[in-house]
């Protein structure tokens, strides 16, 4: 038996959310169904599914349904809110994970590039002491950020790269010389950077942290102004373990950042040839449960992909390749991270946000 689109938008109508489809196929009883939910809590997203699931089977028994609901982030008033103390940076965001090699910094400089193409201004301020990636990730290694002077104060100008303004500690410091900086003295060079910076008007300033949970994360993150905290898990239980305990550090007392959840990284691994095939090898939904168990906002999963890497490497955030699977799921985390924040009430991105146009490489090579 085949159905009408009519017979679709009829389901929808005694829903209530007949504005809230974007697309509908309908091939003989098969219906794939787009729906754009704009109340993006998770659980609101579950009873939705369950709703059409049921309209569905009463109205349309035969229909064999297949949904695909996403959630349009509502931009609300930033003056109901809370917000970092920096002047003009609205939101600092810790990027972190208890283990080493997870894809913090990937996933710093990818999820930057995807809150700038939604039309946030947004900078990244490298803080691995140990090894910053932002240079190479960005391809900025011969960056030197030079001074400026602002309201007759002289300030460090940050690098800028794809529109997107970055500050490492791998710009002031050598490597070798960085490595042997203790908690207090990284935390007060990292504060100088932020708080000596001309960032100018931020919607976001990613802070990537070096692997850890020791004294030199504490110092960090009680010096800074942090306003929540993304942590980055693989799904072996070997990291999971430390994910917990970086998310127990946000949510000590003496620190108290909201953790606004979790990214699985490395989730699957799918090789080109096989898009179909899903190889879970460091095993499935590791990140997700955690995130369910300890109740923290699970952002999403990135799979393996040769490109994120080889993106990486050569400094063009695989992020930036609109319209591929890679910038898709990376969209989606920046989307659940920004509505983590409009559900904890922090500082909200304005609705003027202007669209970053100048994609251009690094400003300041030498
Ligand atoms: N999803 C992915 N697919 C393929 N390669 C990835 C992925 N995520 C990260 N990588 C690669 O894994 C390596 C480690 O990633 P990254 O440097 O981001 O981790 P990190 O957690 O920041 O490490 P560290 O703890 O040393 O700071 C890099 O070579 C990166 O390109
Ligand atoms: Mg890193």
């Amino acid at each position: 038996m085949a159905y009408t689109r009519d017979q679709i938008y009829q389901v929808l109508e005694e829903l209530g959310i007949r504005n809230w489809m974007r697309n509908a196929q309908v091939v003989g009883n098969d219906i794939i169904l787009d729906i754009v939910s704009p109340s993006p809590a998770m659980h609101e997203r579950k009873r939705l599914e369950i709703a059409l699931k049921n309209a569905f089977k009463e109205n349309l028994p035969e229909a064999n349904l297949t949904l695909n609901i996403s959630v349009e982030v509502e931009e609300k008033n930033p003056n109901e809110i809370k917000g970092s103390e920096l002047p003009g940076v609205k939101n600092i965001i810790a990027v972190a994970s208890g283990k080493g090699g997870v894809g913090k910094s990937t996933v710093s400089a990818n999820l930057a590039i995807s809150l700038a193409n939604m039309g946030f201004k947004v900078g990244v301020l490298d803080a691995d002491i140990y090894g910053p990636s932002m240079p190479i990730m960005f391809d900025c290694q011969d960056a030197r950020p030079y001074s400026v002077e602002v309201n007759g104060k002289t300030k460090i100008k940050p690098v800028e790269a794809y529109g997107i303004k970055i500050l490492s500690i791998g710009f002031f410091a050598d490597t070798d010389q960085a490595i042997v900086w203790r908690g207090p003295m990284a935390a007060k060079a990292l504060n100088q950077m932020i708080r000596d910076a001309h960032w100018g008007d931020l919607d976001f300033l990613l802070i990537d942290l070096p692997p850890g949970t020791g004294d030199i994360h504490l110092s960090i993150v009680q010096q800074v102004p942090i306003t929540g905290a993304v942590v980055v898990s693989t799904p072996q239980t070997i990291a999971l373990a430390d994910a917990r305990k970086g998310v127990g550090m946000f949510q000590m007392e003496a620190i108290n950042v909201p953790v606004l959840g979790i990214v699985e990284n490395m989730a699957y691994f799918t090789p080109e040839e096989l898009p179909n095939n899903k190889y879970y090898i460091f095993g499935q939904n590791g990140a997700k449960h955690l995130a369910e168990q300890i109740s923290v906002p699970f952002l999403g999963e990135i799979p393996i992909v040769q490109s994120i890497r080889e993106a990486a490497d050569v400094g063009r955030p695989a992020a930036l390749q609109e319209g591929t699977i890679v910038a898709e799921v990376y969209k989606n985390i920046a989307r659940n991270t920004v509505q983590s924040l409009v559900e904890r009430n922090t500082t909200l991105p304005p609705t003027e946000a202007v669209r970053i146009t100048t994609m251009a490489g690094c400003s300041a090579k030498n």
